[in-house]
């Protein structure tokens, strides 16, 4: 189901986490992790890597900012021995992009400024290996070619991309959720019901991303409201992993399109998490689907994954309202944002979105 080629390989499942214990051996692993983890998983780890594990640092400043990971990185191998060395990064999205940085070695100062929103096809650096442990179901980050890195003093997003990004491998076990509270959740799984849905609506749109985005979309609608009362749920929590990484899979392929792009300047303007961001235009953006006049598949291909729980995109609104999302108007609104939305139909998120004419 996998390429190899084009994905990390993946290890996905309750107790996928034993799968380190035969993951480069011989390597000394250093860790960066969030704090919020339940001992019991983090003991699992440990006993995984059974004396491998030669560092451990702790990253609790979520979304990075480009002069953290600056400083971050610059000092992180000094101490390490890079050529001998993996890297695993545990966390949710905000630390798996980080670490997409950290396991480059830089070969001069600057390097990161250098290879900010320009593909990296070739590394002009060593690479460490990289494993990435998703603990929130939601971005997809351990399967993308991607990470965000914010300039907030700015408000500017920056993206470091490119096929030297992407992870050798993607760890996805369900039980290194649970810790996740509920609004964490929530916010992650709706980032990913963004992906699928996005996916959907994407002028690169193949046979297997809709597949892939049609099952993931359907996961969490059906999914979501029950965990919130359930977060122990280990179940419920691996459906809404195996969601989150197919609509990851199927956003790997396509990339995002307009709800995406409206999002960012959301974030960056009101520091709401990505999620908050994307749950507020993605009712608007499906609305605008509907009035376009777009290949008939790709709306219905909308309405098999999202269909069963809602009528259309009023009714999806009412559900996000009705998980506390502050959510646009469909109405009513179009002449304050049609100049937003006219400079977004130029870049490349907003030209992959099926609505727009070509
Ligand atoms: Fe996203």
């Amino acid at each position: 189901m996998f390429d190899p080629s084009i994905h990390p390989i993946i290890h996905f499942g309750t107790d996928a986490v034993q799968a380190l214990s035969d993951l480069y051996p011989g390597r000394q692993f250093h860790w960066v992790r969030i704090p919020e983890i339940k001992d019991e998983a983090l003991e699992n780890v440990r006993l995984a890597l059974s004396g491998r594990l030669a560092s451990e640092t702790l990253y609790s400043q979520g979304m990075p900012d480009l002069g953290q990971v600056q400083a971050l990185h610059d000092g992180f191998w000094h101490d390490k021995d890079p050529q001998n060395s993996v890297l695993l990064g545990l966390g949710g999205g905000s630390l798996m992009d980080l670490v997409k940085v950290l396991r480059f070695v830089p070969s001069q100062e600057g390097w990161l400024q250098q290879h900010l929103d320009v593909a990296i096809e070739k590394s002009d650096c060593l690479k460490v290996p990289l494993l990435l442990m998703p603990t929130t179901a939601g971005t997809g980050s351990e399967v993308t070619p991607t990470a965000t890195i914010w300039n907030f003093e700015k408000q500017k997003k920056h993206a470091f991309f490119g096929p030297e990004v992407l992870a050798n491998v993607a760890v996805v076990d369900p039980v290194f959720c649970c810790s996740a509270p509920w609004l964490v959740s929530r916010d992650s799984a709706i980032d990913a019901l963004s992906h699928a849905l996005e996916a959907i609506w994407n002028r690169h749109q193949t046979r297997q991303t809709a597949l892939w985005a049609i099952e993931a979309a359907q996961i969490i609608c059906h999914e979501l409201p029950l965990l919130e009362d359930d977060l122990d749920n280990l179940a419920r929590r691996e459906r809404l992993s195996e969601a989150a990484l197919l609509a990851g899979l199927a956003m790997a392929k396509t990339q995002t399109a307009l709800a995406h792009a409206l999002s960012y300047a959301e974030t960056a303007a009101n520091l709401k998490s990505h999620g908050q961001s994307c749950a507020y235009w993605l009712p608007f953006v499906w609305q605008l689907l509907m009035d376009s006049a777009c290949d008939a598949v790709i709306k219905e291909n909308v309405m098999k994954a999202v269909g069963d729980c809602f009528s259309g995109p009023e009714s999806m609104r009412d559900w996000l309202l009705k998980m506390k999302f502050s959510v646009h108007p469909l109405k009513g609104s179009e002449g304050q944002i049609s100049q937003q939305i006219e400079a977004l139909k130029m870049t490349p998120r907003g030209q992959n979105f099926a609505g727009f004419e070509v």
